[in-house]
C-alpha cells in the first residue's frame, strides 16, 4: 500500500479562503479583526511559528502585531502587558507564544486574559467549556486543526478508534476531548497513550486513526501501525543535517518513509498539521472578532 499524503497546506488554504470572506463581512460592519502574539526571548522555533501566523493573518486580511519582550522580562512586567492587551478593544485575539523562558509561568498569565480573546483556548474557562462539550468557547488550535484535517480529507473520526500518543495540555488532552464529543468531528472511541504506557505498540496497532504527538522523533515505526490506518503526525523535531543550509531538517514523530508503505493516509512534516494550527489561530481570531465586535452595548 502507498499512503495518500494529506496535504495540510491545501486544506489550510481552503480554510483561509473561507475566513477571508468572514473578514470582509466584518470589515463592512466596521470591525477590523486584530491578532497580537507575545513573544518573550528569541527561541528560534517560536520566531518561525510566529512568522507563519503573521503571514496567514495577512493572507486572510486581519491585522497582526508581534510584541517582542526581552528574555529578562519578569512575570509582573509580562502581566502588565497582558492586562493592557486584554483591555484594548482593538485587539480581538491574544496569545503568548510557548515555551516561555523557564523563570516565567504561563498559568497566572492566562488567567489575566479575557477568555473571549484567548485564541489558544488555554484559559481554564475555555478548557472547561471544551470538557463540557460547549461550542462557544475557544478550542486549542492544533487539536481543532486536526479535526478539520480529518473531516476535510474524508477521514471522519465518527465510529473510529483513535489512538493518541501524547498527553500534553496543548495537544493530547484537548484532542481526546474533541474526538469524544457527541457532534460532527467527534463520536470516536479514544485511547490516550503516554510515556508511562506499557507496550505502546499493542495500542497503536489497534488504531484506525493514529495521532502521534509525543514530541520525539522516531516514536512510531512502521511495525507499530495497522495496515490501512490513517496516521496524523503532530511532531516537529529538528534533526542535524549538514546538507541543509540551516544545518537541520524538520521531522515528525513517525517514520514517514516506512509508514507510507503501510498506512492508507499520512500527514507530512512539514506541510501537514502545522499549517492547520496556524489557520486555526486565525480562525479563532475571526471568531473572537465576530463575538466581541458584534456584542451590543
Ligand atoms: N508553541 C507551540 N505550539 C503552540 C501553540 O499552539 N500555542 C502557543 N501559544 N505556543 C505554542
Amino acid at each position: 500500500m502507498t499512503a495518500t499524503i494529506i496535504d495540510g497546506k491545501a486544506i489550510a488554504a481552503q480554510i483561509e479562503g473561507e475566513l477571508s470572506q468572514r473578514v470582509k463581512d466584518l470589515e463592512q460592519e466596521g470591525i477590523h479583526p486584530k491578532l497580537v502574539v507575545v513573544r518573550v526571548g528569541d527561541d528560534p522555533a517560536s520566531v518561525s511559528y510566529i512568522k507563519a501566523k503573521g503571514k496567514a493573518a495577512q493572507r486572510v486580511g486581519i491585522a497582526f502585531q508581534e510584541l517582542i519582550l526581552p528574555e529578562s522580562t519578569d512575570e509582573e512586567e509580562l502581566a502588565t502587558r497582558v492586562r493592557e492587551l486584554t483591555g484594548d478593544t482593538n485587539v480581538h485575539g491574544l496569545l503568548i507564544q510557548l515555551p516561555l523562558p523557564p523563570h516565567l509561568r504561563i498559568e497566572p498569565l492566562l488567567e489575566l486574559m479575557d477568555p473571549a480573546k484567548d485564541v489558544d483556548g488555554f484559559h481554564p474557562h475555555n478548557l472547561g467549556l471544551l470538557l463540557r462539550g460547549a461550542i462557544k468557547g475557544m478550542v486549542p488550535c492544533t487539536p481543532a486543526g486536526i479535526i478539520e484535517m480529518l473531516l476535510r480529507s474524508g477521514n471522519d473520526p465518527a465510529g473510529k478508534h483513535c489512538v493518541i500518543v501524547g498527553r500534553s495540555n496543548l495537544v493530547g488532552k484537548p484532542l481526546a476531548n474533541l474526538l469524544i464529543q457527541k457532534r460532527p468531528g467527534g463520536n470516536a472511541t479514544v485511547t490516550v497513550c503516554h510515556t508511562r504506557t506499557p507496550d505502546l505498540a499493542m495500542h497503536t496497532r489497534k488504531a484506525d486513526i493514529l495521532i502521534a504527538a509525543a514530541g520525539r522523533a522516531s516514536t512510531i515505526s512502521a511495525d507499530m501501525v495497522r495496515p490501512g490506518s490513517v496516521v496524523i503526525d503532530v511532531g516537529v523535531n529538528r534533526v542535524e543535517d549538514a546538507s541543509r543550509p540551516r544545518g537541520y531538517r524538520l521531522v515528525g514523530d513517525v517514520d514517514f518513509q516506512g509508514i507510507s508503505k503501510v498506512a492508507a493516509a499520512i500527514t507530512p512534516v512539514p506541510g501537514g498539521v502545522g499549517p492547520l494550527t496556524v489557520a486555526m489561530v486565525v480562525a479563532n481570531t475571526v471568531k473572537a472578532a465576530e463575538a466581541l465586535g458584534r456584542k451590543k452595548g
